[in-house]
């Protein structure tokens, strides 16, 4: 078993595009293993990508299984999202970003194509702004060196929080401007039930 430390932000390997992986081998299962036991040591680790150990290439993994149900480990190798649709507001963590908390913009549905631990293809759709759709995007934009905060709705106060914990400020080269995703999920808010809470992610979960 093998706890790697995780990168934190600031660290040029989290803005480095991650390479194929051409066949997966006994080093590529090392690093898979090494992304579950890393992810598995924190409480509230629901995911984590490949660059967050150190290795640039396109794995990550994610386990969204809760306390009281069995593991349900999930490998990605060479993901790729062929569709993704729809808006949603999405409250992130992640492990790279101790402590800080935000509101991001994500799609609401995507359709991923991946590797398997084994090499075998497989297709897997996560709709409705569901915990595993925001993830996979959270986990695969780690393999592009997107960030979450990249994705911040508003930049002041995600900022500030950075500041707070030491951290450095959003990057204006990497900020992504997603306006007919705002868009949407603002007209989306105001049509939704004043009672109902805007899907958000259970605060504890990092990714
Ligand atoms: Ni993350």
């Amino acid at each position: 078993m093998t706890v790697l430390k995780i990168l934190t932000y600031g660290d040029e390997i989290l803005r480095t595009p991650s390479k194929e992986v051409h066949k997966v081998s006994a080093k590529i299962h090392k690093i898979v293993d090494d992304l579950f036991d890393t992810m598995y040591s924190y409480n509230n680790g629901i995911g984590l990508a490949a660059p967050q150990i150190g290795y640039n290439y396109r794995i990550f993994v994610l386990d969204l299984a809760m306390d009281n149900e069995p593991p349900c480990p999930i490998v990605f190798i060479n993901p790729k999202i062929i569709k993704k649709w729809g808006a949603i507001d999405s409250f992130e963590g992640c492990l790279s970003f101790p402590d800080i908390y935000t509101h991001v913009r994500r799609y609401e549905s995507v359709i991923i194509r991946a590797k398997d631990r084994k090499g075998r293809l497989f297709t897997l759709e996560a709709k409705d702004g569901s915990l595993l759709s925001r993830a996979i995007q959270h986990e695969y934009d780690h393999l592009e060196g997107t960030l979450f905060v990249d994705h911040a709705r508003n930049r002041f106060e995600t900022d500030h929080l950075l500041a707070e914990k030491g951290l450095p400020q959003i990057d204006s080269e990497y900020l992504i401007e997603e306006s007919e995703l705002e868009q949407e999920i603002i007209e989306k808010q105001r049509n939704s039930d004043k009672n109902e809470d805007s899907v958000s992610r259970n605060p504890a979960d990092c990714c």
